[in-house]
């Protein structure tokens, strides 16, 4: 496994230049919740990365003129300065300078914007942290042409974790996972890895509808939530079993066996909730709306045979998995019978994706 280490820049990099990026989404299967030290995972997760939900963000960077402040930087959110935005970019770079010293001595013009709402359940921190990450890696290969690919996005990954864990799964796709895990190779705590081992051409164009039931920022931070697995009752027992299903996971996704995904894929989002559930403060982040809406997908389940199942991440917002064979179907139950349970009846048609892309 590589180490910190690897990851150091030590040249003084001095350049000027803009480099822009998208970088998607994702979906985790197998959630990460908990963590330790500078972001590492208690137990691997696993997810599909997504193609329409995106962060696009530039970043036009020259020499710092003053040298007085530790870091100077503009940042736009879709056209406006947002300063909201400064304090998590502030940590960000501080998380990251000792592997990117260039960030100290460089202003930078960060301008960025999303194909869906922030704070909303998507994971909007792992688009916009993984594009970030990809803009300062721009940077360093503008300095070090001959950086080759493959550490470039290992590298990339790992900035992007430092800024939000999911963001380490969010550079390359169709499935990532993070953490160290016995069944796949190259797995690591420190960075992404995408899965070299079969995905059945059922996965391979994947749907992903996105339920929005509550637009509304996020009620539990991550960070909180991740903190509350610290001295959670059970937080050894989820960490083992998250290792499981990783475990298990692999020869569903090989295989397409689809009754075995569901089930899966459903216990995992619900295990979840419950854990936030049996924290210490507790928390309830599912909303009416997202359990109308699991009744209804169970009911349409048991009905059609279909195969269409649900996730959730922190938050109220439901992820509906299905094939692409049955898109027309389902699409045409999620209008007439799952729209209803959306804010102004919205959702967003997303599919599995094949990571970032420099623009
Ligand atoms: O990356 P964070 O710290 O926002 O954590 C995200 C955690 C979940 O979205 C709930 C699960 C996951 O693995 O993406």
């Amino acid at each position: 496994m590589d180490s910190e280490k690897d990851f150091i820049e030590k040249s003084e990099l001095v350049v000027s230049g803009s480099s822009k990026w998208e970088a998607p989404s994702n979906i985790a299967l197998v959630k990460y919740w908990g963590k330790f030290g500078a972001q590492y995972p208690q137990n691997p997760s696993l997810s599909f990365t997504l193609s329409q939900c995106v962060t696009q963000t530039s970043i036009a960077y020259k020499p710092k003129e003053n040298q007085l402040s530790e870091f100077s930087f503009d940042f736009t959110f879709e056209g406006e300065p947002t300063p909201s935005f400064h304090p998590k970019i502030e940590t960000f770079l501080e998380r990251i300078a000792p592997y990117v010293p260039f960030v100290k001595n460089h202003h930078l013009a960060i301008e960025s914007s999303n194909s869906f709402p922030h704070s909303s359940g998507i994971a909007s921190s792992a688009s916009g942290m993984s594009a970030l990450a990809l803009g300062i890696m721009s940077i360093e290969k503008a300095g070090n042409p001959s950086m080759s690919e493959a550490y470039f996005l290992k590298k990339a990954s790992f900035l992007a974790r430092l800024g939000s864990g999911s963001a380490a799964r969010s550079i390359q796709g169709p499935m990532v996972s993070w953490g160290v895990s016995d069944v796949i190779e190259g797995s690591s705590d420190l960075y992404g890895t995408p899965l070299s081992s079969a995905l059945h051409p059922v996965f391979q164009d994947y749907q992903d509808t996105i339920l929005l039931i509550d637009k509304g920022q996020k009620k539990v931070s991550s960070t909180l939530g991740h903190n509350l697995m610290k001295n959670h009752p059970y937080s050894a027992t989820r960490f083992e079993q998250a290792r499981t299903n990783v475990k298990l996971l692999k020869p569903i996704l090989a295989s397409g066996d689809l009754d075995a995904f569901v089930s899966l894929v459903e216990s995992e989002a619900l295990t979840l909730h419950a854990l936030m559930m049996a924290s210490e403060p507790y928390f309830i982040l599912m909303h009416p709306n997202t359990l109308q809406v699991i009744n209804k997908v169970w009911a349409y389940r048991k009905e059609t045979q279909s195969a269409l199942c649900f996730t959730l991440d922190a938050g109220a917002n439901v992820h509906l998995l299905y094939p692409k064979s049955e898109k027309d179907v389902v699409l045409k139950f999620i209008k007439d019978e799952l729209a209803s349970y959306c804010q102004k009846n919205q959702f967003i048609e997303d599919q599995i994706g094949n990571g970032a892309k420099k623009l």
